[in-house]
Order: C-alpha cells, then structure tokens, then sequence
C-alpha cells in the first residue's frame, strides 16, 4: 500500500519535472527589482515584488546615498507604492550593479516627482549613464501631468556589471523611485540588420544601447508586465493610427498562436500575436490602400524597428501577401507571412533599420495590398517596437552627434601633409596594381582545404550555412557551375542594365547577359541585401552543380559576393513552356512538338529521380518551370525546392507542404509526406495543361472547371476527354495517340502515390503516344480517312472565353510567384519580356 503510494508520488513528481523541464521558458540569469529609497518590499504590477535599494548585496550606490523622501501613497495610481519613496541625489551619485550574466539587459528607470516639502522635483533637470551611455536628459517641469514615467533601455552589461550614474544641473537634484535590472535571451537583439531603404545589412555592435520609444500591439487591448514574460508594456495603436477608418482589428483566442522557427513569448507574448489590424473592408476586391500608423521620434536617430506578424485572418496558406512600408520605403515587398512559416497562426517577426535624417521627425509605418491584384487585397500588422539606437557618441539624446576632429595643423603644414600623402598614395596604388596583375596571371579561383566539402543531406530544409567555398569545391570537383565575380556578372549585364530585365519577380530580376566568351546567360539577381531566399539559392547551387542532363537547364555559374546572391544559366531562348501554350501571341505549338517537349521534360524529372546517386524530389514541376531552348528542347528549371529523396530505409520524407497552386500532389499535402511521385502528380497536371492550353487554375471559369486535374479527369472518365483540348489542336490529334495521353495523365493524377507510374513508365507511354502520332501522319499521306478526331460542333472551348491579358493575373503563376521566391527565373525566360 504504502509504496503504491510512494510510487504513485514519485511518478507524479517526475512527470512535474518532465513538465517543468518542457514548459520552461526562459528564466533570466539577472533579476534586479529595486525599490530606491523603499524601507519595505513592495508589490509591483501585482506580479512583481520590488525591494528597498540597501537591502540587495549586489547593489552599491556611492559616493553619497542621497535623500530619502516619502510621499502618501496617491490614491488611483497603480502602482503607487513603489511610486510612495524616493531616492534624491543633490550631486552626482552611482549606483554599481553586480549583474551575473554578460549580455544584454532590459534597464527600466522608474520615476515620479514625490510631493514633499523640501524639494521640488517636478521642476528637476538631470541626466542619466549607463556604463558610459548617456540615456536621458531629464526634466519632469515639460510634461505637466503628475503621472509616473517610466524609461525603458537595452544595455550591454560586461563583467564589471552596470554603472549607474545620476547627475544633477546645477541648483538641481536628481532623483528615481525604481530601477529593474533584467538579463534578456542573447537571440532577442540580432548583430545585423536589413536597413531601409535596401541595403547591405548593417551591423550592430554590441555597445549600442537601444531605448523602447514605442511598443504596440496593434488591434488589441494595452498589455501590462503581467501579461508578458519580460515585463514589457505594450500600448494600442489607436493614437497612432493615421485613417481610423481604414483599419479593422482582430483577434483569435491567444492559446492558439504557435511558436516556431526561434520565435519565443520572450520575442512577443501570444496576445500579441492573437490581435492585428487589418485593412477595413478587406474583403472588398480591390482595395487599393495602405494602413498608416505615425509615430514622433527624434531627428538624427537610427532606430530599430521590429515588426510582428501572424496570419490570423487567413483560412488558406498563401492567400494573404503584402506589402510592408517604412519611412514610405519598401520594407517587404510582396510578403507572404505562411511562406516563412509554412501554418496559420504562428509567430513571426520582422527587424529593420532605418535612419531619421535631421529635419524629419517621424516613422511612418505602412502595410498594404501588393502590386498585382488577383489575390484577396488585406494586409495586417499584428506588434511593432521602435527603438532609438544610441549614436556613435555613445547617446540616446541630443541632436547632433558631432564627433569633430579640430584640426591642430596650421594651414601650410596641412599642405605639406597633403602632398606628402598623395606621393604615398600613388606609390602604393602603383605597387598593389602591380601586385594585382601577378596575381591575376594565373587565374586561380581561391582553393579550401578539401575537407570542408560535405554535402547537407538535406539540402532543401536545413538552414545550414553552406560555406561558400565547400560550395565552390563542390562544384569545381564536378567540372560545372563556377564561381564568377560580380564585376564578371556586371560587365555582363551592362550594369545591371534596366533594358536586359527580362523578368521580376519576389527573389529580384533576371537579366539577360552575355559573358566573356561571348556565351548567352540569363542572371538571375537576387534583391540586393535581401537575403530572402538565401536557403533556395544555396539549394539551387548545391542541386544544379552535381546534376548535368541535355534535359535540365544548367547552371553556369553564380557569386555570392558583397552581399549578392545571383545565379547564371544557359540562356534559354523559347522560355518556358507556359507561354507558348496561352496568354501570348506565341504560335501554337503542334501535337508533335507537345509531346516533343512533354517526353524531353519526363527525362529531365527521370534523371532527377533516378539518375543521380540520390533521389532528387523537384518539387515545383509545373509549365513555368520547364524552358524551351532556341529548338524547342524542354529544360527542367528551377531546383530551389528540391529536395533529397528519401533513402533505402525510408519511404518518404517528411516536410513542410511547399509548390505551386494548382500542381500540387493532394496526398503530400495531407500527409506532408513527399515522395517522387509527387512530382509525378504534378507532371500529370502539366500533361492536362498541354493538352488544354489553359491554366492549372483558372478561378475565372464556372466552379467545376477552375482545376484542370479535376475537370480533365471527369472527361478523361468519360473516355471524351477531345471535348477539351485545345481548339488549335481539334482535327489534329490522332485519337489513339490522345487515348494514350489521356491514360497517361490519368495514372500520374491518381489519388494515392503508390498508384501513379514512375517518371520512367510515363516516359515509356509518352514515346508510345508520340509512335501513334507518328504512324498516323505517314499513314495520313496515303490513306485520307485516318482516325482524326472530328471536330465537334457547338461545343465552347474554354480557353477563348477568357481574355489574354487576365490570364497572367488569374493564373496559378502570380500566386506561386508571391509564395515561392524561387521559381522567378523560369517563368521569365521569354526573352521578349512583358
Ligand atoms: C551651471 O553653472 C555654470 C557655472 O557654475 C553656469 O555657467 C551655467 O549656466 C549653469 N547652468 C545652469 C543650467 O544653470
Ligand atoms: C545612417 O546614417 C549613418 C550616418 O550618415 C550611416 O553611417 C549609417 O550607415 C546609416 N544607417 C542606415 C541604416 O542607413
Ligand atoms: C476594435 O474595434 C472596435 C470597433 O471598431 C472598437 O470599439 C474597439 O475598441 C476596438 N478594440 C481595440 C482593442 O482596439
Ligand atoms: C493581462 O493580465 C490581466 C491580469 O492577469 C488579465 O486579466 C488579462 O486578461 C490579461 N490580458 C491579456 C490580453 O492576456
Ligand atoms: C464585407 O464586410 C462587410 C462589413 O465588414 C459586410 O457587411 C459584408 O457583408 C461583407 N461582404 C462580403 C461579401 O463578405
Ligand atoms: C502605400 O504606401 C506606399 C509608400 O508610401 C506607396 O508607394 C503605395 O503606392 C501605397 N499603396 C497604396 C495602394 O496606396
């Protein structure tokens, strides 16, 4: 009995363990609450417990302990206990605080001019340092309302943990009611940031101290330290709101936000994330406005700007994409929160840097529809901090951080030096130039020591960073896909020259260029500091440089230098497919070249899939991903996707559900297991496509029409499946080549996987198919009456019901284009551009 009990105990403390060990959130190192010139702990925010300053250990303050004064405890403030004592310095005074942890720290000061006889601190002007910082200048007389302040920094503490000084203006005291002293995770600030406008990414050291001007939590209520793991407050946004009117909020319950991907409650709490504003009326087509919030800070600043996102609006992934504006300069373009988080309702969060240039004292904030419309216009904002970022004089106030140099030469000396330095100059110019051609002679492309080339297994998912050089061994052990300068790649795009675009889209542009040696490429540049899309362009690299087939575009090359990430291919002078079968003025491509192209892209995915030592998994087959050469050979493209195949030992890998629209398998994304035959589904779809010349998704068609898998297969059931085709093609197929086409695409449209063919059974049906065609047409020449099939009176072939131009727009291409930010390249291949 008794050790029933005792196990039953036992079993029950262990699993609080197991419990308190998972659900443990992050437990600061440092906890100072400090309650200056208090005598008794008193209770803060009904969740914190602040002590008197001379009761810590750690906590000295010199040179005199100042003037302690209490006040009544005001009744209505919250708070008012830790705002009842205070602790006044006639000169200047340091607390030192022997913080445990090196790293950053939350600094919150705590101050309320207590009414007393002796002093008048509302009229008080002093400032405040932190380890060296100057942090503020403070004069309580300017703001007029009797409340409490409280002044909220991120401070870098070392090892002599942080000095604390208080100074007062002469004739003046200084004073403070309360400091929290708090060790933050060392991930919550990041050491570079993406500024706005766009740029190479700017470093923040560590000795930057940050102040939180603002904190909001846009469509929701206020939130005090109660409600936040770090004890932060977070406002509402109304104030800030420029139109009233142009925002609707919204809310979820906060128990079901998800965490994911490094995003914590020590970034945010839920209940930022469970509210937003979004655009009112967001389910009016066609909104065409921006939500703008107005923020005052001070010129001269650089600030860091956190935005919080989270889709709690949307029922479908992929359907709200936006664009993201600071300073009225683009901060996310086209932005499509699910892509970076693959579910709804997760945490996600965005870091930015912009600069306040003198004359201007404001942040603008803006979100609003992105640039093509076919899509649900909303867009949302669910938190935001500002933060001023101390300047390089080390501060958080004044103006002008002037650090001049007073020049101590007189006028003739500064001359001499001049001319001196420019002697030197030329020397050294000469000498490096001279060294620089040596060195050129030989062009030898850097060398790594051979070990540090190991392939990731899995290329697709990890976010490891592949070091440029294991990348550059790799490709150079396989003779393919060199490292080119950027000054290679700009020379041969003329400087990026506007007029060689030959398309855009959400990774950058793509242009057309021609290298040294007179080769033909397509540059695919990435937007310059962007590092969106670095892990599908490390992808694309790693999957292109081991794989070479005449039916997969080839890389030639790519630079990741200064911050670029472009990739050069052969260029392929057709484009893809997609334009050749609608939406352009293209000429219409005959049976036999479809199933050319069909059969030429079937190799391209059978080698992918079995050629190489590994099972490669595309992942994004579909028209725009396969390109046309000057004769009309199809390329696979686009590998940014791809994905190592699972193993011998394995059936499957498990991965986030990504790929386009319309083309993908519905068993992996139930299952979000993949397979190669998912690509097999995806070509099934692109069979119909050819065949139907009409998008994968056409959401302008009547309800059963929309999807081609769907629509195709109820004619294909029905053994009509000639009701719609092509009309260009009507009176041109042989009926048994299109029987075995349409069985064809059938089998790679099954349900279940196991189901559809390989890549190389629907190879083998594809070549039997084109045999038909063939026979047919010798046959043609002698016999008249060949098995054609008759073309069919009154029936309305779909594809000239909808106009050119809407095509792009309503098309599956747009919406992929905004989803994935690889699949750039492929579909602007057309060298006409649009
Ligand atoms: C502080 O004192 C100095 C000299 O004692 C004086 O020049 C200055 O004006 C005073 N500043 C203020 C703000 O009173
Ligand atoms: C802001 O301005 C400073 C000085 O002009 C410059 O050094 C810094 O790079 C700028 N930062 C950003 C984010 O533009
Ligand atoms: C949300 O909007 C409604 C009506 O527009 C308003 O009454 C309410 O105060 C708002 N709630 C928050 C938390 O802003
Ligand atoms: C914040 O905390 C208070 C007190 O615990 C609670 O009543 C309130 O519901 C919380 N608010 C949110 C949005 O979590
Ligand atoms: C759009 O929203 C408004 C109010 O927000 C509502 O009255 C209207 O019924 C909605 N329209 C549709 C089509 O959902
Ligand atoms: C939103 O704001 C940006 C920058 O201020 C502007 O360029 C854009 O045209 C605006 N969008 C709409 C739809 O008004």
């Amino acid at each position: 009995m008794e050790v029933s009990v005792v196990l039953v105990l036992f079993f029950f403390t262990f699993l609080f363990f197991v419990q308190s060990i998972n659900c443990s959130g992050f437990t600061p190192v440092d906890v100072f609450l400090i309650d200056c010139g208090g005598s008794n702990p008193v209770e803060v925010d009904g969740s914190r417990v602040f002590r008197p300053d001379n009761s810590f250990r750690n906590v000295k303050l010199s040179p005199s302990s100042g003037i302690v004064v209490s006040g009544d405890v005001i009744n209505g403030l919250s708070n008012s206990a830790l705002y009842s004592s205070v602790r006044i310095f006639e000169k200047t005074s340091v607390y030192v605080i022997g913080t445990k942890q090196i790293g950053r720290h939350w600094l919150r000061l705590h101050f309320f001019p207590v009414q007393n006889t002796r002093y008048s601190l509302k009229s008080a002007v002093f400032s405040v340092m932190a380890n060296g910082i100057t942090l503020h200048r403070f004069s309580f007389s300017k703001s007029s309302q009797n409340s409490p302040v409280m002044k909220e920094y991120v401070i870098e503490i070392g090892d002599s943990g942080l000095e604390l000084k208080f100074s007062p203006s002469n004739g003046s005291v200084a004073f403070v009611n309360g400091i929290e002293v708090v060790a933050l995770p060392d991930t919550n600030f990041p050491s570079g940031v993406v500024p706005v406008p766009f740029g190479p990414e700017v470093e923040i050291p560590k000795r930057v101290a940050f102040e939180t001007v603002y904190r909001i939590n846009m469509g929701g209520p206020v939130l005090t330290p109660k409600n936040d793991s770090m004890w932060r407050t977070w406002e509402t946004d109304q104030a800030y709101l420029i139109s009233a009117a142009s925002a609707n909020n919204v809310s979820v319950n906060p128990n079901l936000i998800k965490y994911i991907d490094g995003v914590s409650a020590e970034i945010a709490p839920n209940s930022v994330y469970a509210t937003a504003q979004e655009m009112a009326e967001a389910n009016v087509t066609d909104q065409r406005f921006n939500i703008s919030w107005r923020f005052d800070v001070d010129e001269g600043f650089t600030y860091f700007i956190r935005l919080h996102f989270c889709d709690i609006v949307s029922t479908v992934l992929n359907n709200l994409i936006f664009n993201v504006y600071i300073n009225k300069q683009s901060a996310l373009t086209s932005f499509d929160i699910s892509s970076k988080t693959m579910v709804l309702s997760a945490a996600y969060y965005a870091d930015f840097v912009t600069n306040v240039s003198m004359g201007s004292n404001r942040i603008l904030v803006q979100v609003g529809p992105p640039d093509f419309r076919n899509l649900p216009t909303n867009a949302i904002l669910n938190g935001l901090e500002i933060m001023k970022m101390s300047n390089p004089c080390g501060s958080l106030v004044g103006n002008l951080c002037e650090i001049r140099k007073k020049s101590k030469f007189p006028r003739r000396k500064l001359v001499a030096l001049a001319i001196s330095s420019a002697v030197v100059f030329a020397v050294l110019v000469f000498v490096v130039a001279a060294l620089l051609l040596r060195l050129h002679r030989p062009k030898k492309p850097k060398r790594c020591p051979s070990t540090w080339f190991s392939l990731p297994t899995n290329v697709g998912n990890s976010d490891s960073k592949v070091s440029i050089c294991s990348l550059a061994s790799t490709a150079q052990s396989h003779g393919l896909g060199r490292v080119l300068s950027f000054a290679e790649i700009r020379e041969a795009t003329k400087n990026f020259d506007e007029s060689l675009v030959i398309g855009v889209g959400g990774f950058g542009k793509v242009y057309k260029g021609v290298l040294e040696n007179g080769v033909m490429v397509a540059v695919k540049r990435g937007n310059p500091g962007s590092r969106q899309g670095l892990t599908e362009f490390r992808t694309e690299i790693l999957m292109l440089s081991r794989l070479r087939h005449r039916h997969l575009v080839s890389l030639i090359g790519y630079c990741e230098e200064q911050n670029e990430m472009i990739l050069v291919y052969e260029f392929m002078a057709g484009g893809p497919l997609r334009k050749h079968l609608y939406g352009s003025n293209l000429p219409s491509l005959s049976w036999k070249q479809r199933l050319e192209i069909c059969i030429g892209a079937a190799k391209g995915l059978h080698y992918l899939h079995t050629g190489a030592s590994d099972t490669i998994i595309h992942r994004d087959v579909k028209t725009t991903n396969i390109l046309l050469d000057e004769n009309f050979t199809a390329k696979v493209a686009d590998f940014g996707l791809s994905k190592l195949g699972p193993t011998l030992d394995q059936t499957h890998v498990s991965t986030a559900v990504k790929g386009s629209f319309g083309y993908l398998d519905p068993e992996y994304f139930r299952r979000q297991q993949l397979t190669e035959k998912s690509d097999v589904y995806s070509f099934g779809v692109v069979l119909m496509e050819i065949l139907c010349a009409r998008p994968a998704i056409n959401p302008a068609l009547p309800r059963e029409q929309v999807n081609i898998a769907e629509w195709g297969m109820y004619w294909q059931k029905r053994g009509q499946l000639q009701r719609i085709i092509d009309s260009n093609l009507v009176g041109l197929i042989n009926i048994d080549s299109l029987r075995k086409f349409g069985e064809t695409a059938e089998k790679c449209l099954a349900e279940h996987g196991v189901e559809r063919p390989t890549m190389g059974d629907v190879l083998w049906n594809l070549e039997y198919a084109l045999q038909l065609q063939e026979a047919s047409i010798q046959n043609d020449s002698s016999d008249n009456s060949a098995k054609h099939i008759p073309e069919i009176p009154g029936w309305i072939p779909q594809v000239e019901s909808v106009d050119t131009d809407r095509y792009d727009i309503v098309s599956d291409q747009v919406a992929s284009d905004a989803t994935t930010t690889s699949d750039v390249f492929s579909q602007i291949m057309d060298p006409r551009g649009r």
